[in-house]
């Protein structure tokens, strides 16, 4: 269901219009007393439409929503003002807003101008962008990496960001946050060709701070069908969805992680610091260049980093032929209690260097934390004993 919402004051009777938009697939618009509270809300939520009576753009908003239309190809906008003078279209215009309305438009008119809108909207190009986490031999931290650097993302754009389970059978994305989803990506691949938003959003679970989690499948028999293209046709529904999706891949060169991997802006390659990882890590930068991924695509994470690597970052450096993206220590306590507890590392010990490293991580991916999320990331959460030994035996009942 697509997302409106409405600034008080916007239409003299919403009332009629609402059910236009219902029809028009939104969900019931979220209403704010002021624009200020409406940008809020546009800003933490996936927000299809936002309807303003364009007399509440004050010059404090006014950079704040035109950047927001700009930025974003999947949010429209519709002014309203009591009289169409051409001064105040052309304002309405100038700002970004796609359409105008008088705030005693009728139902129709509502709705011509949604179609607009429709037509709009599909142009759109597409906007998000799809991290794929990967590395050909397993145990490095790819699920970690991926479950972590997700979360990272997601404090900062809540709402905004899915972590994608490839791995058919096994994969342990959900039993990393402490999640049972009811549905998964085996759905999604029997269901394919009905893949729309609402499916999508209807599988996906809540993860910690607004993560969309689409789970693994545990059916085996489902890897036939879900194959590289369902895998392709995911993300690019999930492109449409979230801001970011972050991918967690099978360990090998098969067809759903050769597909991630194609369709994917940034491959993260997950190595340690350990001659055989390193081999594999070698390998696979070749084959990736076989593939025809420019450099740049590709990003090198080093996991597990500590005093008992043999292997220097600057001998890896020089082993791979190419420079380390980004470091991530080792920490066994933190990541083991972490784990079993189901949480991310930034809520089990925010205060951590390992959750810090994933700060950087996404900062290194995103560009820097902007001050109101930096804000929001300062809210820590530490999970007690009592929940973590609870869990364990829950896990172990299973
Ligand atoms: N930075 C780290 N420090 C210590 N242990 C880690 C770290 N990252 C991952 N691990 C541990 O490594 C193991 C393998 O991680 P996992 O993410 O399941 O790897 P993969 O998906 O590559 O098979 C897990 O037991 C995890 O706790
Ligand atoms: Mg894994």
């Amino acid at each position: 269901m697509r997302q409106c919402v409405l600034v008080e004051g916007a239409f003299e009777r919403p009332e009629p219009l609402v059910a236009a938009m219902l029809r028009a697939g939104f969900g019931p618009p979220v209403r704010c007393e002021t624009l200020a509270s409406a940008l809020q809300a546009v800003q933490t939520s996936t927000t299809e439409l936002l309807i303003l009576p364009v007399s509440s753009i004050g010059a404090e908003q006014r950079g704040v929503l035109e950047n927001l239309l700009r930025d974003s190809s999947a949010l429209a906008a519709i002014g309203t003002a009591s009289e169409a003078s051409t001064e105040i279209v052309l304002d309405t215009m100038r700002a970004g807003i796609a359409e105008f309305l008088l705030r005693s438009a009728t139902a129709d008119e509502f709705t011509t101008a949604i179609t607009r809108l429709e037509r709009r909207w599909s142009m759109a190009p597409v906007r998000g962008s799809v991290i794929a986490v990967f590395c050909p031999k397993g145990g490095q931290g790819a699920t970690t990496v991926a479950v972590n650097l997700a979360h990272a993302i997601a404090r900062r754009k809540p709402k905004r960001v899915a972590i994608v389970d490839l791995v058919v059978g096994m994969g342990d994305v959900a039993l990393q946050l402490d999640l049972r989803p009811e549905y998964d990506v085996g759905e999604l691949a029997l269901k394919v060709d009905r893949l729309d938003r609402e499916l999508m959003q209807s599988v996906a679970a809540d993860g910690p701070d607004g993560l969309a989690v689409l789970a693994a499948t545990e059916r085996l028999d489902l890897a036939p069908v879900l194959t590289g293209d369902v895998v392709s046709a995911l993300l690019a529904q999930c492109r449409q969805i979230y801001d970011h999706t972050i991918v967690d891949c099978e360990h090998a060169f098969e067809s759903r992680a050769v597909a991630a991997l194609d369709a994917a802006d940034t491959v993260l390659l997950v190595a340690q610091l350990q001659v055989s990882s390193l081999v594999v890590a070698k390998r696979t930068l070749t084959i990736f260049r076989e593939l025809g991924y420019d450099d740049d695509k590709v990003k090198v994470v080093i996991n597990r980093e500590g005093s008992t690597n043999l292997v220097t970052p600057a001998e890896a450096q020089k082993v791979l032929g190419r420079a380390i993206d980004a470091r991530i220590p080792n920490d066994f306590g933190v990541a083991s209690e972490a784990q079993a507890e189901g949480k991310p590392f930034q809520r089990h010990a925010s205060g951590s260097a390992l959750a810090k490293s994933y700060e950087t991580l996404a900062s290194m991916l995103l560009g820097p934390i902007s001050g109101r999320a930096a804000k929001a990331t300062a809210d820590t959460a530490n999970g007690n004993g009592a929940t973590k030994k609870g869990r364990l035996f829950g896990l172990l009942r299973r």
